[in-house]
């Protein structure tokens, strides 16, 4: 059975203080979803908002991880540390930090590895940018990040991996994917892992929608066949649009 998911990703935003009370009213407001429904946050929150949601639907997502395991990495936080807050799973591969922090798909594929290996489970980000989807190289873009990041996983660690499309022109532009838009890629994304692990795991695997998903389109694009969920951004700190979001799922 396919897990449906919602997904907040909090990025850079809310002191320890404001996302602690935003944690306090979702998990009062959100005690019975229909989905599985998941906050991502700073580092600095995991521990608190992972013992306060204690007995709450609600899991946390650390947003990254280092990519070594310990040592002489000053300002990392590695996979085992996230762990020991409490979070259950690490959102990777987010266009930000492909962008920003020059996240190859080769770093990808050992912080991947390593969230795996300390029992995270792993939400994990591919998308084309705007160049890419005006020269309709879309499909291929998509293919490579997780030909590179993701298909050397065997079948019991795939199992851990819920997929998030997020075309990086959506990102926090006000410009949604079109259902149609998002279906189709998530009907190709479905297509290339049933290559790899078979059809019974692509149908099984959690595809989620992230782009300028919000409380008035998310019924319309999680109506589609492959749209599983979403991962939500700016909607995920405002607690109406993001119980307005998981209702909607
Ligand atoms: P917005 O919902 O703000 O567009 O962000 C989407 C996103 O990047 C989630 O990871």
């Amino acid at each position: 059975m396919r897990t449906r998911m919602v997904a907040g990703n909090w990025k850079m935003n809310m002191n320890l203080q404001e996302g602690v009370a935003l944690a306090t009213e979702l998990k009062q407001r959100v005690t019975n979803p229909g989905c599985e429904v998941v906050i991502g946050t700073p580092f600095i929150h995991l521990t608190e908002v992972s013992r306060l949601l204690e007995g709450s639907p609600i899991r946390v997502a650390a947003e990254n991880c280092a990519d070594q395991v310990k040592g002489a990495y000053t300002g990392e936080v590695s996979a085992a540390m996230v762990r020991s807050t409490g979070a259950t799973y690490c959102i990777l591969g987010h266009s930000e930090r492909r962008a920003y922090y020059h996240e190859t798909a080769e770093i990808l594929k050992k912080k991947v590895d390593l969230a795996l290996a300390e029992g995270l489970r792993v939400i994990f980000c591919i998308g084309e940018v705007k160049e890419e989807r005006e020269s309709n190289r879309q499909n291929e873009v998509v293919a490579a990040q997780l030909e590179g990041s993701l298909f050397h996983l065997s079948e019991e660690q795939w199992k851990q991996i819920t997929l998030a499309y997020e075309p990086v022109w959506a990102i926090g532009t006000g410009l949604t994917a079109t259902p149609e838009q998002a279906q189709d890629m998530h009907a190709y994304i479905r297509s290339l892992v049933a290559k790899h692990y078979g059809e019974q795991v692509a149908e099984d695997t959690t595809i989620l929608y992230g782009g300028s998903c919000n409380e008035k389109n998310a019924a319309e694009l999680f109506a589609n066949r492959d749209v599983d969920g979403g991962l939500i951004g700016g909607a995920s700190l405002v607690a109406d649009k993001f119980c307005a979001i998981i209702a909607a799922r």
